[in-house]
Formats: structure tokens, sequence, C-alpha cells
């Protein structure tokens, strides 16, 4: 464009699954500048999936610097930094030295899925619904970290003393921004925070009747914040040198995130982020919903000391990553682009589905010993068949998602607003719109992820002065209608929930 955007600006990371990055936006919500670095994913056995914080740390520190390179600018210039990250990824570190015990359990891991139901047995499935609004589920931080205390030797000891620090990613990077060993901050939001099965959602702090059972020494948690507040300011490091004293003053989880960003700050109002996986979230606004659909009750967002907003979210762990999987484990592709012409060049799947329950099924089914099936196969399948069958995969998960989001609120989303890697895909959002028949709607930044994790740290620094500001910016690029015959979406949905149910049962 030829519109040139001038200072102030807000720079906001995301710390994502598969990569860091960081983007310098301006008063209206464009992007500057980016960087993006990617980290190496651990797989140490089947359903294991680790990161080093310490490079996650390291490249956080090149993408910020990179970005704030190429956006041309000085520290003056940088109002605020936001946080966003990858959620229920946990990470332990000795708060004397700085270094993690141990690698970050992804939150795609199910290593505690035993853990998980020896729990329920013990405590209940229905009191962590009821007090965490999450299931009892490998994909949740709470266990992760239980697991490393029982692992992990002479740890527990250390926990209890205060000396080992638990936290999500943006408590990791917010501890490290703000000084690290040398007085880092150690905080969460409640976004983040409602991820670990520790927090209670009504008073929005660590439940110790929960850490207790699942066995996480309270010495250990960091403080529960808002979402939009200074934290502390960036100090000590190369960073500090750049951006000393800019103030980090907003975290929420990515999905969260994306929820500010696309601007759903009315009831009813949501959306679905495609990613590695995709969530979709829906704004409840003051109310907590219980879902008996398989849903999960979350934080949105809290601004400052204003009243929380909650969120019905639908979870699925495999989308994007399942395209990056037939890129790198099947070597079908070479880029995850590709995918797309690949689809596009057969009528439909050609009779296969593809459940790709790698990290088990998460919403609405919330099986950790599910395992991903490719059904239907015959001689006539190629490959390009089984592309289609994963951007159907995509869509499909998502409309057992928008039916269950439908039955817990009663509102059904009469348009769909996308945002993620994925929406690039042109067909795949064809596709969505024609299982899910409903409207499919793109805006023009899909960065939202890293737009929210920017609007809120500006209204906590007052660059902007209400969220009525920022829906003035959302701007549609793109909308896609259903085309597909009725009778042949109501097939298809049949025979995908066939294939999921060939899913189950798997681990012994
Ligand atoms: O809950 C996991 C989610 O936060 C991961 O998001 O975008 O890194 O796949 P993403």
């Amino acid at each position: 464009t030829d519109r040139k955007s001038s200072g102030p600006y807000i720079a906001a990371i995301d710390q994502g699954t598969t990569s860091s990055r960081c983007i310098v936006f301006d008063r209206d919500g464009r992007i500057v500048a980016v960087d993006q670095k990617e980290h190496e994913q651990i797989l140490p056995k089947p359903g294991w999936v680790e990161h080093d914080a310490t490079e996650i740390w390291a490249n956080v520190q090149e993408v910020v610097a990179g970005a704030i390179r190429a956006a041309g600018v000085t520290r003056k210039d940088i109002v605020a930094i936001g946080i966003t990250n990858q959620r229920e990824t946990t990470v332990l570190w000795d708060r004397h030295t700085g270094l993690p015990v141990h690698n970050a359990i992804v939150w795609q891991d199910t290593r505690t899925d035993a853990l998980c139901r020896e729990l329920g047995r013990n405590v209940g499935q229905d009191r962590f619904r009821r007090e965490t609004g999450l299931p009892l589920a490998s994909y949740f931080a709470g266990p992760k970290a239980r697991w490393l205390l029982d692992r992990v030797d002479g740890l527990r000891e250390r926990a209890e003393a205060g000396d080992v620090l638990f936290g999500t990613m943006d408590s990791w990077v917010i501890w490290n921004l703000t000084g690290g060993v040398n007085g880092g901050r150690h905080v969460t939001d409640v976004t983040n925070a409602s991820r670990t099965l520790l927090m209670n959602l009504r008073t929005l702090d660590w439940d110790e009747r929960i850490c207790e059972s699942i066995g996480v020494p309270a010495a250990m948690l960091p403080e529960i914040r808002s979402s939009a507040e200074v934290y502390g300011q960036i100090t000590g490091g190369d960073l500090g040198e750049l951006l000393d004293g800019v103030p980090v003053a907003s975290a929420l989880g990515d999905q969260q995130a994306a929820l500010f960003g696309q601007t759903c700050f009315a009831e009813g109002e949501g959306k679905s982020t495609y990613g590695t996986g995709t969530f979709l979230l829906m704004n409840t606004g003051e109310k907590i919903i219980n879902s008996y659909s398989g849903l999960i009750t979350t934080v949105g967002y809290r601004i400052g000391d204003q009243k929380p907003v909650y969120a019905l979210e639908g979870s699925i762990a495999v989308t994007g990553s399942l395209v990056q999987w037939m890129r790198d484990q099947m070597g079908l592709i070479s880029t995850a682009a590709e995918i797309e012409p690949l689809a596009a060049s057969v009528e439909d799947n050609g009779g296969a589905y593809f459940v790709p329950a790698f990290s088990g099924l998460f919403a609405p089914y919330w099986r950790s010993d599910a395992r991903g099936v490719l059904a239907g196969l015959t001689r006539y399948v190629t490959k390009a068949h089984l592309a289609r069958a994963v951007l159907e995969a995509t869509a499909w998960q998502t409309r057992e998602i928008t039916d269950a989001m439908a039955k817990d609120s009663g509102v059904q989303l009469a348009t769909l607003r996308v945002d993620g890697g994925m929406t690039g895909n042109d067909l795949l959002m064809q596709i969505l719109s024609d299982c899910l028949d409903a409207p499919v709607v793109r805006p023009e930044v899909s960065e939202t992820t890293c737009l929210g994790a920017a609007y809120a740290a500006g209204l906590a620094v007052g660059f902007w002065r209400s969220v009525d500001e920022l829906r003035a910016n959302w701007r549609q690029d793109a909308e896609w209608t259903p085309r597909m015959d009725p009778e042949d979406r109501d097939r298809e949905y049949r025979n995908w929930l066939k294939a999921v149910r060939r899913t189950m049962d798997w681990v012994e």
C-alpha cells in the first residue's frame, strides 16, 4: 500500500507451537514489521512432544530484535510489548540459575494419560469440571507439572522450597524479559491459568484443594494477573540494551488473543483459528457456561480490574500439523502450500477419510487413548485423494465443534470468523463453508493472535482507550458461502463420524 504508518507502535510476541514471532503494529492495527523463527519439535516416543525452553527464549529474543530492526524504530517508538503463547505447554525452571530442569512438555503430549485416569478414579472427573471448567485430560498443564515432579530427582523438594518455578510459556517469557534471575516477574494471566486444571474459574485463583489432589505445590505457581496490565519492564540481556524499560503489558493464550484480535467483544461472537490445531472460541460474556457436549469453559480475557469475560471453547488438536505430517513424515508434498493444488486436482476424497487423532481426540470426545485412522481405502485412492481427506478432516472436526456449541449455548454461529495460517488455503475455506453449511469470513489481518496481544497491551498503557476503538480496525478480506448439495453433506458427515468411532480404544 502507499499508506505510510507512523509511530508510536506496539510490539507483540507470539510464542507458538512451531515457531516464535514478533510483529510490530501501528495504531490502525496494521503490520509494520514481522520476524519469525521455528524451533525444534522433539518427539522422543509415540505420543510424546517436547520443546527446549532455552532454545525458545533465544528465538524470542532474536525475533524481537529482528522485528524492531526491520521496523526501523528505537525503544522510544515502542510504547509497550504484549505476549501471546501456545497454551498448556509446561516448563519448570530453577529460579537461581534460570535454567529449565527438563524439556518443556507440549500441549499435544499424551504421556499423562494414565495419570489423568488415575486422578479421575481417585478424585472424580466432575470435581475438575466444576471447579476448573476442564475435563481431566492429558492436554492441560497441571498433570504435566506433576509428571515432572514425580520423574526428576529431588525436584519436588526444590519446588516446595520455592527454588523451582512452574510456568506456561507466557510465564517463562515474561520472567526472562523482566530480568530473569535478577528479579524477573513470576506471573501468568487468567487465560493461561485457566488451562492448567489448577485454577478455580470463579475465584480466578489457584484452587488449593485441586492443586493438592494433582500434587503441584503452591510455592512454585506464578501470581495470576489480568490479561492487560503492566507486569514489569524489559530489563537486562540483549533485549535490555535494545528495549530497556519498555512495559510488558499483556499476556493471553494464543486462542484467547485471536478472539480479542478478531474483536469478538460481544456475547455470542466467536472465531476459529487454524494453526497446528484449531480452536473455536465463543464469547459468553460474564457467564460461565458449563458444557454438556464436550466443550470446555475457559477465561476469554480480563482487561485490568474489569470483570472477566468467559468463553466456550472447542479444541481440535490436529489440523495444520496434519499437513506438516504429510510433508515431513510422509514426504507426500514438499511444502505445506502444495496441499491445495494437490487436493484441487481431484473432485472428491475417493472414499477416503482421515481422522488425525495423533494426540488422542480433544473436543468433543476427550479421549487421550484415541489414535489416528485412515478409513475407506481402496486401490483407487491416490495421494491427491488423501490431500482432500486432510482438508476435509479440518472441516469436519470444526463441524463437530459448531454442533456442540449450538447445543451448549443455544446460539448457532451465523457466520464463522476464521484466521490463522491455514486460512490462506481458499479451497479449504470453501470446503469448510460446505461442511458447516454456513458462511465463512476471513479478515484482512489474519495475524489476529499477535494483533490481540498488541490490542491488550495497548489498552493497558492507554494507547487505545476502549475496545470500541478497536472494532473499527476489523476489515473483511473474503467470504465463502456453502455450495454443497445437502444430501452429499449428510452422507459425508455420517461417513466421517463412522471413521471417528474407529479411532478409539487403541491404547492398552
Ligand atoms: O492449546 C494449544 C494452542 O494454544 C496452540 O496453538 O497456534 O500454537 O497451534 P498454536
